[in-house]
Formats: C-alpha cells, sequence, structure tokens
C-alpha cells in the first residue's frame, strides 16, 4: 500500500452551531488568536509529511480558498511599507511544495458524501481526513501519530478519545479489543448512540487515515442518523472486509465547532501566545480575582 500523501479537508458545513458569524463566512476561518482553524489544520497535515491538501468546500467559502491563495495587494502593500516580518508570515502560510485542491461539494449530503466528493483526486490511494474544528494541541502532531500507526500496520486508523457518557449522541462511538498501547482493534462503530445504547465512551475525533476501499462503501451508504450520509456507516461497512485500528491520540482536543471548546482553545493557545500570552495570562489572573 502507498504511503499518505493526500489530507482531506471536508469544510462545506453549516456551522449552524456558531450562527450568526458563520452567516457569511466559513466556520473554519475562525481565528484562534491570529490563525484561522484551516490553517491550523493544514500545518498539521504538512507537519505529517502530507503534501495534497484537498479542500471540500460549498457556497460561502471562497474566504478559504482565498486564504491559501497569493495575496498581492497585501504583500505589495506590506513590503512597500517594510514590514518584512508580517510579509514573511503572509508568505509562508502554505510551504511552496504543498499543493491545495479545491473540489465543491454541491449540497451538504453529510460528511461520507463530503469525502466521497474527494474521489476523483485521490487516486486509489489511502489518505487522511482532517476536521479543522476538531483543533488538537498536541506535542507530535496528531496526524503524524496516527500516520506512523498506518505504516506500521497499513490498515485504516481513527482517532480516538474518552468522552463522558452523556455525550456519547454527538459523537461516532467505537467498541473495541486490545491491541497495544493506544492502539485498539476497532469491532463496531455506531454513529451518535444515547449513552445508555453507546457500546463504549471511546468516540471517534476528527482525524482519520483511511484506505481508499472506503470510498466504494460510501458510494453505497444510504442516509443514516439526521438523514445524512455518514464517514461513520462507510468505515462501519469497510470494517467488514479489512482491520480498523483505533488509536488514542496524544494531546489536548479543543471541540471548536461549539462555543465552550471554541473559548477553551482561545484561552489555552492565547496564554502560550508569543505576543500577547504574558499579559492575557495576568489579565485572566486579575479577571478570575486570582
Ligand atoms: P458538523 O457535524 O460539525 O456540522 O460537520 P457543521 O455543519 O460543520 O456544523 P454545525 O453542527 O451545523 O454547527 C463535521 C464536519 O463535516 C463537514 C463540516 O464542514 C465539518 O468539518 N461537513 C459536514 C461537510 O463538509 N459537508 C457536509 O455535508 C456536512
Amino acid at each position: 500500500m502507498r504511503l499518505i500523501r493526500k489530507a482531506v479537508f471536508p469544510v462545506a458545513g453549516f456551522g449552524s452551531r456558531f450562527l450568526p458569524a458563520t452567516k457569511a463566512s466559513p466556520k473554519e476561518m475562525m481565528p484562534i488568536v491570529d490563525k484561522p482553524l484551516i490553517q491550523y489544520a493544514v500545518e498539521e497535515a504538512v507537519a505529517a509529511g502530507l503534501t495534497d491538501m484537498v479542500f471540500v468546500t460549498g457556497r460561502h467559502k471562497r474566504a478559504i480558498e482565498d486564504h491559501f491563495d497569493k495575496a498581492y495587494e497585501i504583500e505589495n502593500e506590506l513590503a512597500s511599507r517594510g514590514k518584512t516580518e508580517l510579509l514573511e508570515l503572509v508568505r509562508g502560510i502554505i510551504p511552496k511544495h504543498v499543493n491545495c485542491i479545491y473540489i465543491r461539494q454541491p449540497e451538504q449530503l453529510g460528511l461520507g458524501h463530503a469525502v466521497l466528493c474527494a474521489q476523483p483526486v485521490l487516486n486509489d490511494e489511502p489518505f487522511a481526513v482532517i476536521l479543522a474544528d476538531d483543533l488538537i494541541d498536541a506535542r507530535t502532531p496528531a496526524v503524524r501519530q496516527m500516520v506512523e500507526v498506518f505504516e506500521q500496520e497499513r490498515c485504516s486508523v481513527l482517532g480516538v478519545q474518552e468522552v463522558p457518557r452523556a455525550q456519547t449522541a454527538s459523537y461516532g462511538i467505537v467498541a473495541t479489543a486490545p491491541f497495544r498501547e493506544r492502539v485498539e482493534e476497532m469491532q463496531a462503530i455506531v454513529e451518535k448512540p444515547q449513552p445508555a445504547a453507546a457500546p463504549s465512551t471511546l468516540a471517534v475525533i476528527g482525524r482519520y487515515v483511511l484506505t481508499p476501499a472506503v470510498l466504494r462503501h460510501l458510494a453505497r451508504v444510504r442516509p443514516g442518523a439526521g438523514g445524512e450520509i455518514q464517514l461513520t456507516d462507510g468505515i462501519a461497512a469497510l470494517l467488514g472486509e479489512e482491520r480498523v485500528l483505533a488509536h488514542r491520540f496524544e494531546g489536548v482536543r479543543y471541540d471548536c465547532g461549539s462555543k465552550l471548546g471554541y473559548l477553551q482553545a482561545t484561552v489555552a493557545f492565547g496564554t502560550r501566545h508569543g505576543e500577547v500570552g504574558a499579559e492575557f495570562t495576568e489579565y485572566l489572573k486579575r479577571f478570575s480575582g486570582a
């Protein structure tokens, strides 16, 4: 099996939990301090050695394409004002060896459908899927940890973490058997089970390394939970013919698709930020009366 070169970023969702902020601009462009969520996600893929970034976009998502494109006006302006540091920052958003590919999801038919839309550029290769609204703060980027497992085991790997039982209805939940430290054999996967029906509290977080066989299954999946074509259902079908692993990756995950997770990420990244971190930390201490 060939090694992973491509990362798929499904960015065609509604972002309804963040309205009105997401009415005309994509959720993935919301910044954590000074960098949009999608840039953190692309940096994670690049750090894992991936070179082809495939964005599955929809209406109102042009800002994402513009963000990774050359910005002549801004660059000229910064150059003429001698602002070299900012110029380098803008020019370095995407490394030169990395390709950006944009595909449109014409209708929001679900995450599984969004991944299937990328099929024409995936060339029967294994690929990663990264959901930018799951921001993962890790010493070794989460996708890199998972690509390492893929390279050793040559099968699909899902990123998982424990969640409180009361929250299982917000996630794909897996049943597993032990394999080795942090890595488990997947036995079943269910989309958004009610707490009483959940086979475990191990939830799939927005990171996947998948073999191309999943696309064949996704093409056959009927709409499931919420009337959407679920990636989970494609993976459940894949499990019938291939081994799939669940990887308890190391790192703290922030659900930036929710208001609370977004604010928590802002505090975590803000207090460490090179320019404002120390002052912001002081401010938070004063604010909380500590
Ligand atoms: P979410 O379940 O977070 O949905 O999608 P959403 O629309 O983005 O946000 P809410 O729940 O309405 O607030 C999970 C991921 O799948 C993508 C989203 O962009 C997000 O990254 N997605 C979802 C698509 O690309 N297309 C779809 O049809 C559905």
